[in-house]
């Protein structure tokens, strides 16, 4: 997939000054520069080894354990259908399978336009408005199938 990342190198370095290259702040480093690109491109790789003198191991290892953090593009919108206990009994399956439909993608894949990742996640907190998904930042809850892939188009542009 092309992601048409263009790579602000001034911007990762600045990031990693911030953090005065502490490999300590590994974990800092690379959410920072997630929230930039909504993944951390393997172009900057070299430079966290480098920079930070961390293995190069420790860099997968940190973006396998933390799920807000990806070596994969992601789409500009994360779309999570919460699959925990209370929204599962109502109807979370539902969702996914409404949204895999309207979007032609599998869990953990993203468009080709970029535009949305899909990812199951645990509870969310808002248990009572089951079945919930969020999209980036926002919460959307007491969904059916057609209202999800209604969420889902008022995010297209
Ligand atoms: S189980 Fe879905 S919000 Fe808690």
């Amino acid at each position: 997939m092309d992601t048409g990342v263009t790579i602000d190198w001034e911007k990762i370095d600045a990031i990693i000054e911030n953090y005065k290259a502490n490999p300590e702040t590994l974990l800092m480093i690379m959410q920072d520069i997630s929230d930039m690109y909504n993944y951390v491109p393997p172009e900057v790789i070299p430079i966290l080894t480098e920079r930070l003198r961390v293995k190069e191991s420790l860099i997968y290892s940190v973006a396998t354990f933390y799920k807000t953090i990806s070596l994969e593009p992601r789409g500009k919108y994360i779309v999570n259908i919460c699959t925990g206990t209370a929204c599962h009994v109502r109807g979370a399956d539902k969702i996914m399978d409404a949204l895999k439909e309207k979007l032609k993608i599998k869990e953990g894949q993203t468009t080709d336009d970029n535009l949305f990742t899909l990812e199951a996640v645990r509870c969310v907190g808002c248990c009572a408005s089951g079945p919930v998904i969020t999209v980036n930042q926002e919460t959307h809850g007491g969904l059916d199938r057609s209202s999800a892939a209604e969420v889902i188009e008022g995010y297209k542009p």
